[in-house]
């Protein structure tokens, strides 16, 4: 097992990917054996009952690949241009909170990963190290997702030094403003360990909302600090940077955005740690592109678990993938090395999707690449939870 972050615990034993790792799946399937009991029930589970969490991984059984023949791929890649930028594999690593839990050296050896692949990796605010730290290790390719913060002139700040440590987007979340706990955490006693503290956030000063109007309730007075159109408004006043929103799921949502100006959106329900009883990130996919029109950045996250998950999305309309638990698991299992792994296996499963599939490159991958299939048979994501 990972020890717990401590400024006084012994460095963590070299990384090494252990036997038994052959797909991108395998580092969720050992993640148990490598995490506290209760840090994995905190990353695994969605909020409330966990719908959300689970439909986004049966999203991806409705759908299977149709092989084609005899076309030649040998001239084959996976280089992408997202939102103008080139990357060399259309997968990110996603924002995820808290990395500390899973791995003593948490993004930093995130950054490191990504450093390694060519990978953009996306930082969260609630990071458990501070952003500069994870810049530094990172390669050029970084973003950084903002969560608003009560105060603006926090949420500024944050922005700014994102600005300073040459991060090169701005990813605001809006389909967290509240989160309820998962019963899957709660039933396993997770209770986040003071020594993992978000490192960015630190420093602010706490602030209060006013008293609740008479028979208010305490849902709606703790969205007293949820951010609102004229909130994006602001903040797209406030950087040079890309600003894309991540959590849009309504087509409607979509081009709104869209025509005030963003500069692309993540297709996401949070991993099914938002609104439980979301559906399916996937299921939502098609939709939005269609609303948006071709050619305008559209990201994707939830569910994935294979690089033919990755050709699923990209077929159902995404330009590129974020990668979110599964990061943390390959973390878990062998740190900045297992991360790296993964996306190695994650890129070469997808690239064997592609062969067979007879796609040569990403612009080759559309929705006739897969076919409608009705989940007759137990699937992999019904053997395994999230
Ligand atoms: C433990 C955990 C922490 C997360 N923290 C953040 C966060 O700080 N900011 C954010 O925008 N999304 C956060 N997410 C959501 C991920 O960015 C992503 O949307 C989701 O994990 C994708 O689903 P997947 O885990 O099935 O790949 C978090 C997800 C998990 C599992």
């Amino acid at each position: 097992m990972t020890p717990a972050l401590s400024s006084t615990a012994p460095p963590p034993p070299p990384d090494r990917i252990p036997p038994g790792v052959h797909g991108a799946l395998d580092y969720a399937l050992l993640a148990p054996k490598h995490m506290d009991a209760a840090h994995h029930a905190y990353v695994a589970g969605g909020s409330g009952l966990g719908v959300s969490a689970q439909a986004n991984r049966r999203a991806f059984d409705g759908w299977a690949v149709l092989p084609r023949l005899l076309r030649d791929v040998r001239h084959g890649h996976v280089r992408a241009v997202v939102g103008g930028e080139a990357w060399e594999h259309p997968l990110a690593l996603a924002p995820v909170a808290f990395q500390a839990l899973a791995h003593p050296h948490g993004e930093i050896a995130t950054a490191r990963a990504a450093e390694a692949t060519g990978t953009c990796l996306v930082a969260s605010t609630l990071s458990s190290r501070t952003l500069e730290s994870i810049a530094q290790a990172s390669g050029p390719a970084r973003w950084f997702q903002l969560y608003f913060q009560p105060r603006r002139e926090d949420t500024l700040q944050l922005v700014r030094r994102a600005e300073a440590a040459g991060y090169r987007a701005i990813v605001v979340t809006l389909d967290a403003a509240l989160q309820t706990a998962g019963r899957q955490a709660l039933a396993a006693g997770f209770r986040m360990p003071p020594t993992c503290v978000a490192e960015n956030l630190r420093g602010q000063a706490p602030v209060e909302p006013p008293a609740p109007q008479p028979g208010q309730g305490r849902v709606f007075h703790a969205m007293h600090f949820a951010p609102t159109w004229a909130d994006l408004d602001w903040l797209m006043a406030q950087t040079h940077l890309p600003v894309w929103v991540k959590g849009v799921l309504h087509p409607e949502d979509a081009t709104a955005l869209q025509a005030r100006g963003v500069a692309g959106i993540v297709v996401s329900n949070h991993g099914g740690r938002g609104l439980d009883g979301a559906p399916a990130s996937l299921q939502m996919l098609p939709a939005v592109r269609a609303a948006v029109g071709p050619g305008w950045p559209v990201l994707f996250d939830g569910g994935i678990r294979s690089g033919t998950d990755v050709f699923k999305a990209l077929a159902l309309g995404a330009d590129a993938v974020l990668i979110g638990r599964l990061q943390v698991y390959a973390l878990a299992v062998a740190g900045a090395l297992g991360v790296a792994h993964l996306l190695r296996l994650l890129i070469e499963e997808l690239q064997a999707c592609m062969a067979l599939a007879g796609c040569a490159t990403l612009a080759d991958i559309g929705p006739g690449a897969l076919v409608a299939q009705p989940p007759a048979f137990p699937s992999l994501s019904e053997e395994m939870p999230c």
